[in-house]
């Protein structure tokens, strides 16, 4: 198998480095080209690496795009979730496996492999409704033979920002010291204390267990949703240690793992930069470099505050390239799957992926009918917001507190999305709200950091045991009782199928699978008459995902929708969220033009790709097309696909 693909990398080669790049649309109505697209919304740049950088002297480099052209960011970040690579990219061949569809990883029983991976060259490939989207979509295999079902993203970096605000907010209560981890002592001092936090002021606080191991089995009796890990006693990681019984355990560190429908241990991850690394190492092969993960000195659990503004525990997953050897230019040499291509994910590329997954516009609401509301009535009646708390208070930042548990993050989002029904125009409608000011004298675009009350999010991110009708057999005969409350946003007609195994084709079926600790909530709905039913259902309807850049929004706040809206002196048609009109150079569209059976149509497709994108900064220009730029190219002008000089 390895051979094959090698021989299918020798052919490609051998056509031409520009045939590796089909997945790529840039042509437009004069180009004459295969890769031709009108409508402007297929990726238009080919691969470069993103160099990362921590200020602003490179201009092209992570910073710089994050604070500078923000837009540009985000749909770079995007780009790298839509982006089919390919072999030239390191897709697949995995030294340790060798192969395309492969089975990877391994259950409880150390033996049985988790998953299928080296399944898809993106993303895309698995979150694709709405298309072009963070939206979710299919099974694939994981854990068991009816596999899993890839949920949305939409609004992910409110998970994030919430994680670590709840972790924030227990810490409080039971850190005494305020050394960021909890001593056997500290524990002790709390034991059986439950440890409380308001989703909303005022509102019924969630309780996410208790700090001391009162059933000992050797872990805290915090919600199974932590990922806990052991340290001494100066806080750092006993390595290999599982129990707060093993040699030289002081104490422990948690975070919440709020990715993930649930999984045996804990959840999937704790971050949406590690759901980004993760998945393209373990569905496309591409092996991730990332400083800003593992570095860690203390060597307490915890890598660096990425430049998005979220702190990153690399406790669980270690990216998998470590950086042992780096080349003239700072990129890792070390290859950890062996198909010659080196740092095929930098750690660049994702402070790109990470800004979008952070800014990934949240789910809209659609009508809000009679139905609906008395809908919405029965659900909190019925016990189903106990789980699916709707409402989510976002502190404000507050990086000078003495405590430093009240050090909140703020709402890290440079934009928000409100997407909702229009009554009067009858159409969902979006509107565009900036979080962040330009300070005039540098171009920086500040973020506000203040705080934000998030509606209609449905979780209360916690695990719970849900009854033999969830229950989920895995691959090697151990059982999964316990999942995260799945989120209600999105969960409308996009949220199809329901359920963490897409078992369920209907809201209804999903509802009746409830049990174990939801078993009041669902006992109360099954014997509710039909019409009450429907009514919670038609709420749970109006949970809507939809195309981000495809519905009408209001994105230069004026209030209204403009029907012909004027980017760089071209009508691009009715006003909608296309990143590309915000980029410090808005793209600019072809116009009108005649398509070959000589109907006028408009062209959506950009004549200024190159300076739209950046293509020329100098952390982005790539002179040879290699996919490495040439500030971290040791051979600028070869091509040189494996690692800038060979290929
Ligand atoms: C082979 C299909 C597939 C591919 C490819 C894939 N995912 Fe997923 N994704 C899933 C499934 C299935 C889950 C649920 C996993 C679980 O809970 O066990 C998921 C979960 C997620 C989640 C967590 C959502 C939540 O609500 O918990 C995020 C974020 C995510 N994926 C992002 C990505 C990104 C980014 C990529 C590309 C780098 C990617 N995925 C590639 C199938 C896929
Ligand atoms: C004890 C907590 C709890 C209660 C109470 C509860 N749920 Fe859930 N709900 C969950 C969990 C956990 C899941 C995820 C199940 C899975 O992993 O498949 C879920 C899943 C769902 C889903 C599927 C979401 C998706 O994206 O697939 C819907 C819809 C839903 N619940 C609606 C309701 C309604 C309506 C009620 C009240 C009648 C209710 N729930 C009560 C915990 C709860």
């Amino acid at each position: 198998m390895k051979r094959t693909i090698l021989a299918m990398a020798a052919m490609l080669l051998a056509a031409s480095p520009l045939a590796a790049q089909l997945s790529e649309r840039p042509g437009n109505s004069q180009s004459g080209t295969p890769d031709t697209d009108l409508s402007g919304l297929s990726l238009k740049t080919p691969r470069v690496r993103v160099v990362h950088t921590e200020d602003l002297t490179l201009e092209g480099g992570s910073l710089w795009l994050q604070l500078m052209d923000p837009f540009l960011a985000f749909k770079m970040g995007k780009d790298l979730t839509q982006r089919e690579f390919e072999i030239e990219h390191g897709v697949f061949v995995d030294g340790n496996f060798g192969e395309i569809s492969n089975l990877k990883g391994t259950l409880e029983d150390g033996v049985t492999a988790a998953i299928t991976g080296n399944d898809q060259v993106s993303c895309g490939g698995c979150h694709n409704l709405p298309y072009r989207d963070a939206g979710g979509g299919t099974n694939f295999s994981k854990h068991s033979g009816v596999g899993r079902n890839a949920p949305h993203f939409f609004g992910g970096g409110i998970f994030d920002m919430l994680a670590w605000q709840i972790r924030q907010k227990m810490m409080q209560q039971i850190d005494d010291n305020r050394d960021n981890w909890i001593s056997l002592a500290e524990a002790a001092n709390h034991a059986g204390q439950d440890l409380l936090v308001e989703p909303t002021p005022g509102a019924t606080p969630i309780s996410y267990g208790r700090p001391d191991d009162g059933d000992g089995d050797g872990r805290p009796d915090l919600n199974s949703i932590f990922l806990i890990w052991y340290v001494d006693s100066s806080g750092a990681v006993v390595d290999g240690a599982k129990s707060l019984n093993d040699p030289g355990v002081a104490g422990y560190n948690f975070a919440l793992e709020v990715w993930g429908w649930g999984e045996k241990e804990n959840n999937l991850n704790t971050t949406l930069r590690i759901f980004y690394w993760d998945p393209i190492l373990a569905h496309t092969g591409l092996d991730a470099y990332d400083p800003t993960m593992i570095d860690d000195p203390e060597h307490d659990g915890w890598g660096a505050v990425s430049n998005a503004g979220i702190p990153q525990p690399w406790i669980e997953h270690i990216p998998p390239d470590l950086g042992n050897n780096l080349n003239s230019v700072g990129l890792s040499v070390d290859d950890p799957d062996g198909d010659g291509v080196i740092s095929e994910i930098t750690e660049g590329d994702l402070d790109m992926a990470e800004w979008y997954m952070l800014n990934a516009p949240r789910p809209g609401r659609g009508r809000i009918t009679q139905f609906v509301r008395r809908g919405e009535e029965e659900f909190f009646k019925m016990g189903c917001a106990e789980c699916h708390v709707m409402d989510w208070q976002i502190e404000p930042a507050d990086d000078l507190n003495p405590d430093i548990h009240k050090r909140y993050l703020g709402d890290l989002r440079f934009f928000d999305l409100d997407v909702r029904f229009d009554p009067e125009d009858q159409r969902l409608e979006g509107r565009l709200i900036k979080l962040y000011s330009v300070d005039p004298s540098t171009g920086i675009h500040v973020r506000h950091r203040n705080g934000a009350l998030i509606e209609g999010i449905g979780t209360d991110f916690r695990k719970h045991e849900m009854g033999p009708d969830f229950y989920q057999m895995h691959f090697d005969g151990t059982m999964l009782r316990e999942f995260r409350t799945a989120p209600i946003w999105g969960n409308g007609a996009s949220g199809f199928p329901w359920g963490h195994d897409g078992l369920s084709m209907t809201l209804d079926d999903v509802i009746r699978r409830h049990g174990g600790e939801a078993k009041a909530a669902r006992d109360a709905y099954v014997s509710a008459p039909g019409t009450v039913q429907e009514l919670v259902q038609a709420y749970l309807r109006s949970f809507l995902l939809y195309s981000t850049d495809q519905i009408p929004a209001d994105i230069d706040g004026d209030g209204v929708i403009s029907d012909s809206f004027i980017v760089a002196g071209k009508d691009t048609g009715y006003e909608r969220f296309n990143p590309e009109w915000l980029f410090r150079v808005p793209g600019e569209i072809e116009g009108m033009v005649m398509n070959h059976w000589g109907e006028p149509i408009r062209s959506d497709q950009l004549v200024n790709i190159a300076d739209a994108y950046g293509l020329n900064l100098a952390g982005l220009v790539d002179t040879d097309g290699d996919t490495f730029p040439d500030v971290i190219d040791e051979c600028p002008t070869t091509y040189g696909y494996k690692d800038g000089c060979n290929n």
